[in-house]
């Protein structure tokens, strides 16, 4: 029973840290709007494009407050540096 208990709590724990650490926002992003089609790049629309598609598609993705903040961050910060390749 304690063992079931522990191995229960991993892998809890494995699902709520699995998009933390190094490369955690692309996971999550990837995840999490990559369900419906292949998750388009950042740079494919300009930075200031994002929000307005992360408040259209956020609710789609079913997506909390934190979530949705974490990969609008990491799309514009991503689209910023391809624009700025450009
Ligand atoms: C439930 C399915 C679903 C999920 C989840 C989803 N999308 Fe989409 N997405 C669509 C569909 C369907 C379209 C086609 C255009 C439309 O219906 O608005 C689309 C289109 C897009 C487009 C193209 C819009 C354009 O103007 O060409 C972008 C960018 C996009 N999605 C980003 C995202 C992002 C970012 C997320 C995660 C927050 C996400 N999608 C999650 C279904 C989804």
């Amino acid at each position: 029973m304690l063992v079931a208990g522990v191995a229960l709590i991993a892998v809890a724990c494995a699902s709520t840290t699995r998009f933390d650490g190094p490369g955690g926002d692309r996971r999550l992003y990837r995840a999490r709007c990559g369900l419906c089609h292949v998750p388009f790049a950042p740079g494919d629309f300009h930075p200031d494009d994002w929000p307005d598609l992360v408040a259209e598609m956020g609710p789609r993705a079913g997506l909390g407050a934190a979530y949705r903040e974490r990969i609008l961050n990491y799309l514009v910060t991503e689209s910023e540096g391809a624009w700025a390749r450009r």
